[in-house]
Formats: structure tokens, C-alpha cells, sequence
């Protein structure tokens, strides 16, 4: 990888045409060490957030020894960069391929699920390779109440009662019992928590078995910007948000469980930023080189506001416009589709134009992991950036979560 000091000397020596990541390793090795030696547990990265090889390298260098896994294509890109990691495999819906690839193969031995037929495949494969149900932990996902900028309840987790059915359900067969939820990725309330381990709590007792762990999910959220011109919404800091985490934790009696959790963009969100070209300025509009169907679905889809720093070219001798003054700029993506114009603004220097570069920051979460081949664009370019985005001058322009009238 080529390695820079600031994102900026990258794209003035570089002059890029194509979207470039920006890379940091020590800012990455710093997120996920922090995390590690805040949770109370097992810390189990989630691949689905960003699983390229230079970043699950850096996680098991920096000691992530397990992580969560959707597929099994996550299944072979952690093998690949940490052989000796621990694996959860914590999608609820399987594939029974999957499944058996995952026992026989991974020798995967913790799983999630919230319906009695998942129950079924997973037995059917257990007995067909003469496994020990006993050797395998199933963790029942349950349905939580929150805000976050993903809901993630609607699709998964099994209703309390139905919790306790399922968890009685795998007892009988002779599996080791856990429960699990997700609050939502990028969650907007601290409480969220508390809501979901009360629920664990109803669940558990009702159902009157041994459970063995107990796995509190993502959504912890990560740093972004925020639009200057409002108030900042309030959240914790991810050190006084695990402060409560921990203290509910005790309070619904969970604290002589084992516990795992499962962050993703709290740990990789800040190590990435990507540096986009503007191939055209049309007034108030930007035609950028990356979009929603590459780096930017994400931000977009979640109404996260990201923080953009102004590259200008120097090649350009002559600029319209007060550099001082940040406006809103409609930004239009790389792809000929019509759907590919960004619903909210990037507000920069109204000097911007046609040839300059933004450095888009805290995009490693949910960025590479979400970009797609359409049109023939696939940004792929990562160099490696010493200096962390939020050192130097504050970014001067940010991607807004407001609608643009056109
Ligand atoms: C099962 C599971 N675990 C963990 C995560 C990571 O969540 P986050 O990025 O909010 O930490 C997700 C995200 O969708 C998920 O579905």
C-alpha cells in the first residue's frame, strides 16, 4: 500500500481520478483496543461492517480474536487473516449449506436463531456429522425496542414469549443456551440497552433453563460530524455509554454470565476516509466520482452526517465565489442512473469546482462492504495515511442529513 502523511499530500501528488480509501492502521489498532478493554466480555467484531483482508489483518493484530460472521464468504476471509480466531456465526436465517459448512468445515460451534425451524436445520446437520449437541451453544436472538439509524428488530428476533419456547426448545435437545439481541446500529438512545437486557431478563426467567452467555450485539455507535449550524445531539461518549452498558448489566443480573458483544462501526468507522474528485460543477450541483451505489449508500440511507475536508486543486488559477462562505451543494454520483443523486447536501466552500477533491471522514464503516460493480464503477484504490482525519485544521464542510430543495 502507498503511504502517506495527510490524505492531502496523497491526493496533490496522486492527483486521483478515481475515489481512493485512506487507510489507518494506528487509528483502527487504537478503536479496537479501546473497545476490548472497555467491554466487560469477548469482543467479537462484526465482519459485515468492513471485512477486507487489510482490515481484519489489523484487527487480529491488534488482538481481535473472534469474530462474528454472517456467510461463508466472512467464514474464509477470517481464516484467511486470523486462523486461529473464534467464529459466531450469528445470522438468525441460514442457508442448510451454510449451516453444514459452517459445523464441518469451520467447526464453527456458536450460532444464532429466532424461529423453532432454524432449530431444525441446524439438528438435521448436527446428527448428519454426529456432533454433541452439547458442544454447541444456540443463542436466541429477541426482538428489541429502539431508536437507532438502523432498526434492526423489524427483520430479526423472536417475541418474548416465543423466546422462552425456543429457548426451552433447544434445551430439550441437549444444546447450551444463550440469548442475544441487536438494538440497532448507530443507536440514538442510551436507554436502548436497558430496554433490551430487561427483556433478556423476563425471557430468562420464564423459561427456566441454564443459560450459558449472554451476547449484547452492535450498535454501539460510532463519531460522526454533525451539521455546525445545529445542536449537536446529545449522546454519550462511548466510554460513558459502556459506564451504563456495564451497570445495567449488573442490575438485570447478568453479570456472572460470560457476555460477548458484537461492535462494527464503533471500531472501523474513523480509520477510513475516502478522498472523491468533483468531475463537474453545474451550478450549485457536484458530480462526484464515487455514490450511493459505491461508498456513500451508507451515510445516506442511515441520515449519518459525515465530516468533509476541501481539497482544492492547485492547478486551478481562478475561483468564483467567498472562500469563507460554506453553502449546500446538490452532489450527483459517478453512475448514469438518475437514482444515484444524493437526497442531502454537502456543504463546502462555495469556491468549490470542477477538478478539486473532498476528503470524506469516519467512512470505514459499512463503505467497502456495501459498494457494488453497477456501471462499471468500483472504487478499489486504498492507501495507507499516517495522520489521523480529525488532526490538523478542523474539516470545513460536512455531508448534512437536511434535504436540498433542487
Ligand atoms: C448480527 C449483527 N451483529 C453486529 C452488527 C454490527 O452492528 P454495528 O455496526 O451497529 O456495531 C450487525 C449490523 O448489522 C449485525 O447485524
Amino acid at each position: 500500500m502507498e503511504r502517506f502523511n495527510t490524505a492531502v499530500d496523497a491526493a496533490l501528488a496522486l492527483r486521483p481520478d478515481q475515489p481512493i480509501y485512506c487507510f489507518r492502521p494506528t487509528v483502527l489498532k487504537q478503536d479496537a483496543e479501546a473497545f476490548k478493554a472497555m467491554f466487560p466480555g469477548k469482543t467479537a467484531y462484526a465482519v459485515k461492517t468492513n471485512g477486507e483482508p487489510f482490515v481484519l489483518d489489523t484487527l487480529a493484530r491488534a488482538g481481535i480474536d473472534c469474530f462474528d460472521v454472517a456467510s461463508p464468504a466472512e467464514f474464509a476471509a477470517v481464516k484467511a487473516a486470523a486462523p486461529k480466531a473464534e467464529m459466531l456465526y450469528m445470522h438468525p436465517i441460514k442457508a442448510q449449506s451454510d449451516i453444514r459448512l459452517a459445523l464441518e468445515t469451520y467447526r464453527i460451534r456458536t450460532l444464532s436463531l429466532d424461529h423453532e425451524d432454524e432449530v431444525a436445520k441446524i439438528l438435521r446437520i448436527v446428527r448428519a456429522l454426529d456432533i454433541d449437541p452439547a458442544t454447541i451453544t444456540l443463542f436466541v436472538r429477541i426482538a428489541t425496542k429502539g431508536h437507532a439509524a438502523y432498526e434492526l428488530s423489524k427483520k430479526f428476533g423472536a417475541a418474548p414469549g416465543h423466546a422462552v419456547e425456543l429457548l426451552q426448545r433447544i434445551h430439550r435437545i441437549g444444546f447450551k443456551c444463550g440469548l442475544c439481541f441487536h438494538v440497532g446500529s448507530q443507536i440514538e438512545e442510551p436507554e436502548t440497552y436497558e430496554r433490551a437486557l430487561a427483556s433478556a431478563d423476563w425471557i430468562r426467567s420464564r423459561a427456566g433453563v441454564p443459560i450459558v452467555e449472554l451476547d449484547v450485539g452492535g450498535g454501539f455507535p460510532a463519531v460522526y460530524g454533525h451539521d455546525p449550524r445545529r445542536k449537536a445531539p446529545e449522546m454519550p461518549s462511548l466510554p460513558e455509554l459502556m459506564g451504563q452498558v456495564k451497570h445495567d448489566i449488573v442490575d438485570w443480573g447478568f453479570d456472572d454470565l460470560p457476555l460477548v458483544a458484537e461492535p462494527g462501526r464503533v471500531i472501523v468507522a474513523r480509520c477510513i476516509s475516502l478522498i472523491v474528485r468533483v468531475l463537474l460543477k453545474k451550478g450549485r450541483r457536484l458530480y462526484i466520482n464515487d455514490g450511493i451505489w459505491a461508498s456513500l449508500s451508507d451515510s445516506w440511507t442511515g441520515k449519518i452526517t459525515l465530516p468533509a475536508r476541501f481539497i482544492p486543486d492547485p492547478a486551478r488559477k481562478t475561483r468564483a465565489g467567498n472562500p469563507d462562505k460554506i453553502v449546500p451543494f446538490k452532489v450527483c454520483g459517478a453512475t448514469c442512473d438518475s437514482v444515484d443523486i444524493l437526497s442531502r447536501p454537502f456543504w463546502l466552500p462555495e469556491t468549490v469546482d470542477t477538478g478539486d477533491w473532498i476528503e470524506i471522514g469516519h467512512i470505514g464503516a459499512y463503505s467497502l462492504s456495501l459498494r457494488t460493480h453497477f456501471n462499471g464503477f468500483y472504487p478499489d484504490t486504498v492507501i495507507e495515511v499516517n495522520t489521523p482525519f480529525d488532526d490538523g485544521a478542523e474539516p470545513e464542510g460536512f455531508a448534512s442529513i437536511e434535504t436540498m430543495a433542487d
